[in-house]
């Protein structure tokens, strides 16, 4: 379980507290030179490496926590749902500053492990029984809406780009199905791929929408966050 420690909201940290060694790997033997470069990055990393120290399950919960810290989206006992949450950072993130009344359902693709505190699903949200067995696990409208939903790279732009804005359209979509009025989504998104024409789409259903980059989001990662409060409800 992460520690309840630091200025976060809640008593949850939302940055790491040390700044280790530099670690500076001699060679690169065995390894493909792209394979050392990252490896040297993660061991350079202080998010990577608090993360690990704190018990958070990746590098990811910091982000949610500093998005928090500037949005105040977790509130005491609110629904939230976590789209796309293995292995599991967010949903701890989520799990400490809703509290005990709070409902966290983290739903993935891919197997996660439990966290406690919150219940997990493993469903596609491409696929149309995969948002069905979330809407019926469900039942009553959410409060927040979590989407760092990404799918993995094939090394080609385009089809990346389109996997990305696919994902972005779902998360949308979903919370125009899921959420109460008044409640919020936030969504990975990336620049170049689509984010303003999926910011104009959301302004027609929301009353606020930003984006914002929290400072560990990797500077060089073209990721970006939107993040949409005042839930209105669907306009087509
Ligand atoms: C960047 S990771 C999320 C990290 C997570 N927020 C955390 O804090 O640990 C993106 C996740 O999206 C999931 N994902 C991708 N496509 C999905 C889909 N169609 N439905 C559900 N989850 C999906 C991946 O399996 C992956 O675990």
């Amino acid at each position: 379980m992460p520690p309840s420690k630091g200025a976060g909201n809640s008593g949850t940290p939302s940055r790491p507290s040390g700044r280790g060694m530099r670690v500076k790997l001699k060679t690169a033997k065995g390894r493909k030179k792209s394979s050392a470069r990252w490896l040297e990055r993660q061991l350079n990393d202080t998010y990577v490496t608090e993360a690990a120290r704190s018990g958070y399950r990746s590098r990811a919960a910091w982000k949610l926590a500093q998005i928090d810290d500037k949005f105040h989206i977790l509130k005491p006992n609110a629904r939230v749902v976590d789209l796309g949450a293995a292995p599991g950072g967010w949903t701890q993130v989520a799990v400490q500053r809703i509290g005990r009344s709070g409902h966290v359902v983290a739903v993935d693709i891919v197997e996660m492990e439990s966290v406690p505190g919150a219940e997990i699903l493993q469903l596609d949200m491409r696929e149309e029984d995969g948002v069905a067995a979330l809407k019926e696990f469900l039942a009553d409208p959410v409060d927040v809406l979590l989407s760092d939903m990404a799918a993995s790279a094939t090394g080609h732009r385009g089809t990346d780009r389109m996997r990305a804005e696919a994902l972005c359209e779902v998360a949308h979509e979903l919370a125009c199905e899921l959420l109460t009025p008044g409640g919020v989504l936030v969504v990975k998104a990336f620049h170049g791929g689509g984010e303003s024409d999926l910011m104009n789409a959301m302004k027609k259903n929301f009353a606020r929408v930003r984006t914002f980059k929290p400072d560990a989001s990797r500077a060089d990662s073209a990721e970006t966050y939107i993040v949409a409060a005042g839930y209105r409800r669907k306009v087509s």
